[in-house]
């Protein structure tokens, strides 16, 4: 089948967007060259919003994994980057995230129309964030700072240099490709190290096409190589191989299992950000409007599938009543559409692959026993697209599949409580820690809550914020690690004790 170009499909995308998914022969990113897989293969990545094919890729594998690790092993021991001083490579950090703010349209469409996110949220989240990252980060790369250390050994002077891991494995998930790219390339490169980087097969343009502006930036080639290709074949050659001093991923709990057993031949680190099934707390003291609001957003922000959505939502049983027509009026107001419609509020999930998954876990739920309170479904008058309705769940018990298992779908489970204490033993009832909200009036409980929960995030009063200068990343198995912020500088360089005898002792 020929490559389709999106044009006749969408009157108004940007003409370099069209360009590039028009495209007959796309490549992929190797030692600062465009080339082909070595197995000659592609595959193709497809528009969510129509089903269709968007784009043919490289399908690469473990013999192009090998020539990525290559490169960057070489760029890493010698050659310009180990050259650059932290200040040049602070700037060429700051220089990617300009060049992607100059191109801040074509990718928050290629990010549309891969995905399937409404264009509206890619403008006004995912690539503004991506460049607030990337800047941070920039101004990280001249503070990466050893100490000197008052040693009682007499005579002697100790201290440490931070220096970089070496080569980076990155496995990148689809839900935000280009957001959760710049998470992993921010820190690794103000560090210094260099990267194979693999997007998700679901959503591979926009990291090819930020891969296009690397050489602009002053990145030299092999620092950063993009290896386009399935989990099951490029992924695990990454997190298998033995010169890869260092893997970072973000998906599903299951996956982050195998790569962990993987990455045991050669005793890489590791870092994992998983899956979540997040408690959202509404007290009846909170702002009650305020807090239906939050639920929604919690879990409806990027049709569900964040890590961290707002998927078990607690409501004080006196305020349950007044909450709950809310939070399904508001449901129920959703305007689902193509993700291209700058009106659509949400739009369908990313692939079919996931839409069975939801759809299976509605299944689920009904079976269980658990009630379908609105949604439960693609809508009607949707024919086409992995549309799902915004759904909620009433009368579920804590055993039910659909409360203890991650749905990564628009799907919420409304459960009443008693007490403080009940609810934060409920809400640390799951295997995961990820993130946790709290929404009250009275501070010296939303502080108690705030210590109670296992949660690598809790909001207070508020859901889904994040800044690059804040970590993130979770408790239990959510994983380990944390990104952004500060923190996010140990995962990508190791210490060395340096131990000077100064004589005269
Ligand atoms: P996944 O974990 O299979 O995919 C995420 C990334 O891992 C992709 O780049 C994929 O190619 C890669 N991958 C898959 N198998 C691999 C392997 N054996 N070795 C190395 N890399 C591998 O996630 P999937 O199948 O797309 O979604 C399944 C579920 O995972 C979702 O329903 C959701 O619950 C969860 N998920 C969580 C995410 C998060 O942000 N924490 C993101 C994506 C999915
Ligand atoms: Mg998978």
């Amino acid at each position: 089948m020929a490559t389709p170009s999106v044009e006749p499909r969408h009157p108004g995308i940007n003409e370099h967007v069209a360009q590039f998914v028009g495209r007959r022969t796309r490549r992929m990113l190797i030692d600062g060259k465009w080339v082909e897989a070595a197995s000659g293969n592609l595959f193709f990545t497809y528009e969510a919003a129509t089903e269709k094919p968007l784009a043919e890729v490289p399908a690469g594998d473990k013999e192009d994994v090998e020539r990525a690790v290559k490169a960057a092993r070489r760029a890493f021991e010698g050659g310009p980057w180990r050259k650059m001083t932290p200040s040049e490579r602070g700037r060429a950090l700051w220089k990617l995230a300009d060049l992607i703010e100059a191109h801040a349209e074509e990718f928050a469409q290629l990010e549309t129309l891969d995905n399937g996110k409404p264009i509206s949220v890619a403008r006004i989240a995912d690539i503004p964030l991506v460049v607030d990252h990337f800047r941070y980060y920039a101004g990280w790369a001249t503070k990466v700072e050893g100490e000197t250390i008052p040693v009682s050994a007499p005579g002697m002077l100790n201290y440490t240099l931070r220096e970089p891991v070496g080569v980076i494995g990155q496995i990148i998930p689809w839900n935000f490709p280009l957001l959760m790219a710049a998470w992993k390339l921010g820190p690794a490169l103000a560090c210094g190290n260099t990267v194979v980087l693999k997007p998700a097969e679901q959503t591979p343009l926009s990291a090819l096409r930020l891969g296009e502006l690397l050489a602009d930036a002053g990145i030299p080639p092999g620092v950063v190589n993009i290896v386009t290709g399935f989990g099951e074949t490029a992924g695990a050659a990454i997190a298998s191989h033995p010169d890869v001093d260092k893997v970072a991923f973000t998906g599903s709990t299951e996956v982050g299992h195998a790569i962990m057993r993987e990455a045991a031949g050669n005793l890489k680190r590791v870092s994992l950000e998983l899956g979540g099934k997040s408690p959202n707390i509404i007290f009846a003291d909170s702002d009650l409007e305020e807090a239906a609001i939050g639920a929604a957003s919690a879990i409806y922000f990027n049709h569900g599938q964040c890590c961290c959505a707002g998927s078990r939502l607690f409501i004080e049983k006196p305020a349950y009543d007044k909450v709950m027509p809310k939070l399904i009026e508001y449901s129920q107001g959703i305007k689902l559409g193509p993700g291209m419609d700058p009106s659509t509020q949400m739009g369908p999930l990313v692939s079919s692959e996931q839409f069975e998954r939801v759809n299976s876990y509605l299944a689920a739920g009904s079976k269980e026993g658990a009630k379908v309170a609105t949604g439960g479904g693609r809508p009607k008058q949707m024919k086409k697209g992995y549309f799902v309705a915004p759904t909620v769940f009433t009368d579920v018990k804590p055993n039910m599949k659909v409360v203890r298992e991650e749905i990564f779908g628009p799907v919420v489970c409304a459960i009443p409580f008693k007490s403080l204490e009940d609810v934060a033993a409920a809400g640390n009832d799951t295997t995961y820690g990820l993130a946790a909200a709290v929404w009250t009036r009275d501070i010296q409980k939303a502080h108690r809550m705030a210590e109670m929960l296992k949660a690598g995030t809790v909001w207070i009063n508020c859901y889904n914020m994040f800044d690059a200068a804040s970590p993130f990343g979770g408790y239990k198995q959510s994983g380990f690690g944390r990104e952004m912020g500060k923190a996010a500088l140990e995962l990508y360089t190791q210490v060395k004790s340096v131990w000077v005898n100064l004589g005269g002792q």
